[in-house]
């Protein structure tokens, strides 16, 4: 049965206040939802038990449990189940707690009926869109061949690289170093089209400003000293594939320019060579810098960001996804187990706890490698805290971050100034925002800033 189709798609409300249910019960039948009411945890839980909803709908208050309970409870029945939570108290930290366990969203109360809707029809259309998604992965759980994680930010882009595969749009990647900005474009130019042809990486930043013309556009022979003959560029060696421009944001005044004619026509000149060259790529970039700062401050031209970011790919840091990291560390031990030759069978789940505890500032790249050289060093077929090659300045860093997130009666070697403040004003400024219901100018008067330098560190801070 097609649900999109019939409109009969179930959502489970739960929460104590009866005025509350009845309202959702209202507001959500008009839109000819199939609603269930539970008024208290136990009765949600057994009714998730007996039923299968599309959508859960909680309170984090509930009295006898909460709405996290709730949570686990849904998406242990079925993980594709989406849940959303509300509530008039919760801290930020139980929202990061809901977002890791796998809730779509977050709504504080009160909350306006039209974007409650939207939310859910958005979160309900992108379950079935996922469904399918789910399915490429199979048993294997790693997605488009090379991408391992299933927490609702990894589906959502999965869903955006399946769309974006089917044109020719040019696609901005963003994230944090080491968070898979290269697997992400590699696996849209393998889902497109172009799949049999070339996929060229550039590194915008590796390649000294006086050769990077060269290195883009080709060369006619003695254009400079040193071009001894005709060169092809990389753009030509894209031609019917895919160009994938990397740290983009590292490219001079001058090369952005040139690359903007390129970009918007796919036509450009050999250095030194009078004739138009014409070309059919598909270009991808990326950049671990908040590109639209670089605009606003003159480093980076408006009109190129625009042309390169059509559709904008926002990678999540692993630590906003801690759910993934489970399944990604297992990923990484039966990869290097296998290339290593060793049998690995087991990584105890004290081994996984630890690594859950760890915020990861090198992202996916830096468990692939505390993985790989703890695989190298292992002479056990169990992986157990020990056996972790994390540094004793970071087990310090973890031990010191159980104890109490900012302890200021005690320094722990190793916990960067930077950080800390970096920390405080992220939980500040979050919990700003809660206290004002989401209204970032109320934050910002609250916090005696401008809305400009609010929406400024925000944006630094990644806090969306
Ligand atoms: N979700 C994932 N599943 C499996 N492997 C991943 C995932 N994300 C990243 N990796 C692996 O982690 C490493 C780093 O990923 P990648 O090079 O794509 O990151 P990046 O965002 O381009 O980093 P940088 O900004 O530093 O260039 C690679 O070995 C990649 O295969
Ligand atoms: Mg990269």
């Amino acid at each position: 049965m097609n649900y999109l189709e019939t409109g009969s798609q179930s959502i489970l409300v739960v929460d104590d206040e009866l005025s509350m249910r009845e309202f959702l019960q209202i507001m959500l039948e008009k839109e000819d939802y199939k609603v269930t009411l539970a008024e208290n945890g136990r009765k949600a839980v057994s009714l998730i038990d007996r039923k299968d909803f599309d959508l859960v709908l909680s309170d984090i208050r509930l009295g006898d449990l909460t709405g996290l309970d709730i949570l686990r409870a849904a998406k242990k029945k079925n993980r594709k189940v989406v849940v959303i939570m509300i509530s008039a108290y919760a801290t930020t930290e139980t929202a990061v707690e809901a977002m890791n366990e796998g809730a779509y969203d977050f709504v504080p109360k009160p909350f306006d009926n039209a974007e409650l809707l939207s939310t859910i029809s958005h979160a309900l259309k992108l379950k079935f869109k996922v469904a399918a998604v789910d399915e490429s992965a199979g048993e294997t759980g790693l997605y488009f061949k090379r991408i391992v994680g299933s927490s609702p930010r990894m589906m959502h882009i999965y869903e955006l690289i399946k769309q974006v595969a089917l044109s020719k749009i040019n696609v901005l990647i963003t994230g944090e170093s080491g968070t898979g900005k290269e697997a992400i474009a590699r696996a849209i130019h393998e889902q497109s089209k172009r799949e049999g042809n070339a996929f060229v990486v550039v590194n915008c930043g590796g390649i000294p400003e006086a050769l990077m013309e060269s290195e883009l556009f080709g060369h006619k022979k003695g254009s400079f000293t040193g071009a001894a003959n005709d060169k092809k560029g990389l753009f030509e060696e894209a031609h019917q594939g895919t160009i994938f421009l990397d740290e983009i944001g590292e490219l001079s005044h001058g090369l952005q320019v040139k690359l903007l004619r390129a970009v918007q026509e796919r036509i450009f000149k050999r250095v030194g060579g009078l004739k138009d060259i014409e070309v059919d790529i598909r270009i991808i970039s990326a950049t671990n810098k908040n590109l639209e700062k670089e605009v606003i401050d003159g480093r980076f031209r408006e009109d190129l960001f625009y042309r390169l970011n059509v559709i904008e790919i926002k990678v999540p840091a692993l630590r906003e996804r801690k759910g993934d990291i489970r399944a990604l560390a297992q990923f990484f031990f039966e990869k290097y187990s296998k290339e290593m030759g060793k049998v690995i069978t087991k990584v105890s789940s004290y081994a996984i706890d630890m690594l859950n505890k760890y915020d990861f500032p090198g992202n996916v790249r830096e468990l692939e490698n505390i993985i790989e050289r703890s695989v190298a060093l292992s002479t056990t077929n169990i992986i157990l805290p020990e056996s972790l090659s994390i540094s004793i300045h970071k087990r310090r860093w973890i031990e010191g971050m159980e104890k109490k997130r900012f302890d200021l009666e005690e320094v722990i070697k190793g916990v960067s100034l930077d950080k800390i403040l970096e920390e405080i004003e992220s939980a500040y400024l979050k919990k700003a925002i809660d206290c004002c219901n989401g209204n970032k100018s109320k934050a910002a008067e609250l916090l005696d800033v401008s809305f400009r330098s609010m929406r400024y560190r925000l944006s630094k801070l990644n806090i969306s």
